[in-house]
């Protein structure tokens, strides 16, 4: 069987520190799974962040390659459904997390984790939506089941980042009206040009008013930060309202009563892209290619190299990055 040389970022653990660099790998010590694969882009997400940072629930075993996404061509398989040439897309499951991830030039994977490039998408465009891209698609499913566009509006929090961004630019192409909730001030026309049609400022939004219920502001919301930004669109939602929540940039803790749901009966939605069901996921990938293709894709990435990956990964952790980042592995 023939092996490669391949570039690779590298965490390792040195003492109390973790460092990340390129470093020179051969498939052959990649995990001998079914589905060998030459990644062309990757991308970057919060949780490879965590993982470069040393964050044991995201990664216990170091050295590591990060990345949680990966697009790219078959090299080789072990199963009929895949062949050399296919270019597929994995993102999920346990891919840079404790298996060698997408910031590598080559992954190995179980074939159960590979999706086919659906048609309406390039490689690139699959890593413009990525992980982040792919939990705002499972947040809108889950959302627009409950809520309608004439219900009322849709507050999106995390506004400027990934999932943030692809979520305001889904629900405008589905109708929706959107308030985004940002700490951005500088990137109000950003906001604007994706859809949404009221911004909020973070400060404002992230002070608690005391109260078990407040005045009913939104229809719905798709929460990426936690904390009292959460508690305070949960508080503030209409009758039979609802709301997602994927993230935790802000807080894992929520401080609320019960009032909200048994007086307004609205629904907190959790959303949880990395064990998401093999068909539903087919289902979604078909979805965003094709009628729920986010409008404005080509403006809401930046594409970087693996050298210049470790400084976007605490740009994340800092709430800087804008949009979405993508990873040219240069192959
Ligand atoms: N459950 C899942 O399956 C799943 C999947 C993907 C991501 N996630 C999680 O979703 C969250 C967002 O991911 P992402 O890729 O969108 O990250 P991101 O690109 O870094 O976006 C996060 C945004 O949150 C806002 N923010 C930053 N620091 C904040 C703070 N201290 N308090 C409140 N808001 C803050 C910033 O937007 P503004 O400046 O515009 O406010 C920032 O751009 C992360 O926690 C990630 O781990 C979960």
């Amino acid at each position: 069987m023939v092996n490669f040389d391949y570039k690779s970022l590298v965490t390792e653990e040195l003492g109390r520190a973790y460092v990340t660099t390129v470093k020179i790998l051969n498939t052959a010590h990649l995990p001998q799974n079914d589905v060998l694969m030459r990644v062309k882009y990757s991308s970057v997400n919060y949780k490879d962040a965590l993982s470069a940072t040393g964050n044991k629930g995201v990664t216990k075993k170091f050295p590591h390659t990060p990345g949680i996404d990966a697009a790219g061509v078959v090299v080789r398989s072990k199963v009929e459904s895949y062949k050399a040439g296919d270019e597929v897309i994995v993102s999920g499951y346990d891919l840079g997390m404790n298996t060698p991830g997408g910031f590598g030039q080559y992954i190995n994977v179980p074939s159960e984790w590979v999706v086919p490039l659906p048609k309406g998408l390039t490689l690139k465009e699959s890593m413009i939506i990525g992980t982040a891209g792919f939990t705002a698609g499972i947040s809108t499913h889950r959302l627009t089941q409950l809520v309608k566009p004439h219900d009322g509006k849709i507050v999106v929090t995390g506004a400027t980042g990934g999932v943030g961004s692809v979520a305001i630019s889904l629900l405008s192409k589905l109708g929706y009206q959107v308030i985004a909730v940002s700490g951005k001030a500088s990137e109000h026309d950003y906001l604007k040009k994706l859809g949404a049609t009221e911004i909020i400022s973070r400060n404002d939004f992230q002070v608690s008013d005391g109260k078990a219920v407040s005045s009913a502001r939104f229809a719905g919301g798709i929460d990426t930060v936690g904390g009292v930004i959460l508690e305070n669109i949960i508080k503030s939602l209409h009758p039979l309202g609802a709301v997602t929540t994927c993230g935790s940039v802000s807080s894992t803790q929520l401080n609320i009563s019960a009032f909200p749901f048994i007086l307004r009966g609205i629904s907190l939605i959790g959303i949880s892209a990395q064990n998401y069901p093999f068909e539903l996921r087919k289902v979604l990938w078909d979805l965003l290619s094709d009628n729920w293709k986010p409008t404005n894709l080509m403006e809401i990435y930046t594409e970087i190299s693996l050298e210049e990956v470790d400084n976007a990964l605490s740009d994340i952790l800092q709430g800087k990055l804008k949009g979405r980042v993508i990873v040219n592995l240069g192959l």
